[in-house]
């Protein structure tokens, strides 16, 4: 139960602070009432002591002695025999006073206040008062005791445990009580905020929680909720159109398909007509398949799949590499590749190299016949940049924003059928993303710039 409902973990909490609370103030209040019942009992002894003690003090002779004894009898019974008062002496004819409770010595006894606890346990201590009274005339040196039963005392506090005890323990129930109550009163707009979420509907646009009517507590979690909500949005808008653009881009290698063999089947063909149909649809379908395998490249990249395989490499050496995979591509071109500056990144070599393939390859199909292709690697603080400079036709700019989505091409001829889709450059950018980086693109006084960041991490 207390691991499923707040409100009643906050009740035990608020149980468990009253109980620690009300037994600190019952402890301290129970020990200062001793305390007080304690200075009490030694003023009355006190005041019994000095009752008596001039008394013994001016009787020296026996005569006045027995006149004291007389008297003593008399204290001694007047208060029920609360109040008790005893003489000793070596001389038996001093000795004074009723007999004496098991388990007191009264020799024993120091000068000043003393407590003896009697041995029948249900007798309350005895609290006492004694002093050495020095010889005078024929009287010897005299003990001179009073005592009183702390009955009525201890009665009273223990009364007084009785009443803190019950109303602690009614007072502990209450907090409970109410502490479950007001709890859940305070969990109220919680409750709200999950009935808001709940009526939230998978793929409808713009919907978020309403934070004004939330107490202020509650602002930053639905805040940070709305902020998942927005991101989802843009997830779904961005799943939306992959699938629309999927679509797009694979029914028209379909359409073409579909339409050349209906067309073949229509007639009767020669062998030859057919094998030059074949070759037509598996040019489709190589496409199709170079599509799902950008696709499926893309996907991986963006969800960090490849993550696993990172190692601290050259760049440098990289690009070496990239460059040479492409070298059929370029010399058909007449292009040469000049590497720039170097670093060391830990990165994946895989992903790095498709990467820069992919601009290489663009880099390739766009520079001007004869011209040099730079690749730069330059590293700062935080980042290593790596560019791909090729001279060609400057691109407008309103292209440069989108160049980078999935499908996007300057020529826009997305119904065309050609080896190329628009993939590699989103590819470039999501392979940026894994490694904490970003991509760039400029085109300026004849030369293009396409490039991607990476973060500086010892290791990520
Ligand atoms: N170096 C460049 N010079 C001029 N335009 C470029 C350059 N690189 C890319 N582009 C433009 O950006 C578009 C998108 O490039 P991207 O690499 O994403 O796709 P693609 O090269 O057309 O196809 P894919 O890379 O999937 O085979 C290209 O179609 C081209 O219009
Ligand atoms: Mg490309």
């Amino acid at each position: 139960m207390f691991r499923k409902s707040i409100s009643a973990r906050l009740a035990l909490m608020f149980t468990v602070a009253t109980v620690s609370m009300a037994l600190a103030y019952a402890v301290c209040l129970r020990v200062t009432l001793q305390e007080s019942l304690e200075k009490q009992m030694h003023n009355e002894l006190q005041f019994r002591y000095s009752l008596v003690e001039p008394m013994i003090v001016s009787r020296a002779s026996a005569y006045d002695w027995q006149l004291l004894k007389a008297k003593f009898v008399n204290l001694s019974t007047s208060e029920g025999g609360r109040v008790q008062y005893w003489i000793i002496s070596d001389d038996p004819f001093y000795h004074l006073g009723g007999p004496v409770p098991q388990g007191v010595n009264l020799r024993a006894l120091e000068d000043g206040f003393s407590k003896v606890d009697l041995p029948d346990a249900k007798k309350c201590p005895l609290f006492l008062m004694a002093s050495t009274l020095p010889a005078s005339g024929n009287r010897p040196a005299l003990r001179y005791v009073v005592a009183i039963d702390s009955t009525p005392y201890m009665g009273t506090l223990e009364e007084f445990t009785r009443v803190l005890l019950f109303i602690t323990f009614f007072g502990v129930i209450m907090v409970a009580l109410l502490g479950y109550w007001i709890s859940r009163a305070g969990m109220k707009p919680i409750k709200a905020l999950s009935a808001q979420s709940h009526q939230l509907v998978p793929g409808k646009q713009k919907q978020r929680l309403c934070i004004d009517s939330l107490p202020e507590e509650l602002h930053a979690l639905a805040e940070a909720f709305n902020g998942v909500l927005v991101r989802q949005e843009k997830a779904w808008e961005q799943l939306e159109s992959f699938n629309a653009d999927v679509a797009h881009e694979l029914k028209t290698p379909l359409t073409n398909l579909i339409g050349q063999t209906q067309l073949a089947l229509s007639r009767d063909r020669s062998v030859e007509q057919l094998q030059n149909m074949l070759g037509s649809n598996l040019e489709e379908l190589e496409r199709m398949s170079s599509i799902i395998n950008d696709m499926l490249f893309l996907s991986h990249a963006q969800t960090g799949k490849f993550a696993a395989q990172m190692a601290q490499v050259s760049l440098r050496n990289e690009s070496q590499k990239a460059a040479e995979y492409l070298e059929p591509s370029l010399t058909e071109r007449h292009l040469s590749v000049r590497i720039n500056g170097d670093a060391t990144a830990y990165v994946d070599r895989r992903l790095f190299t498709r990467s820069l393939a992919n601009l290489l390859s663009n880099g390739s199909r766009y520079a001007r016949e004869g011209s040099t292709i730079d690749i730069n690697i330059v590293q700062s603080d935080r980042f290593i940049s790596v560019s791909v400079l090729n001279e060609g036709a400057e691109i407008e700019s309103y292209h440069l924003e989108r160049l980078f989505e999935r499908f996007y091409r300057v020529d826009g001829s997305r119904t065309q059928s050609s080896s190329n889709h628009g993939l590699g450059l989103s590819i470039v950018k999501a392979i940026a993303q894994v490694h904490g980086g970003d991509v760039f693109v400029n085109s300026r006084d004849g030369v293009n710039t396409f490039g991607f960041t990476l973060a500086v991490a010892e290791k990520r």
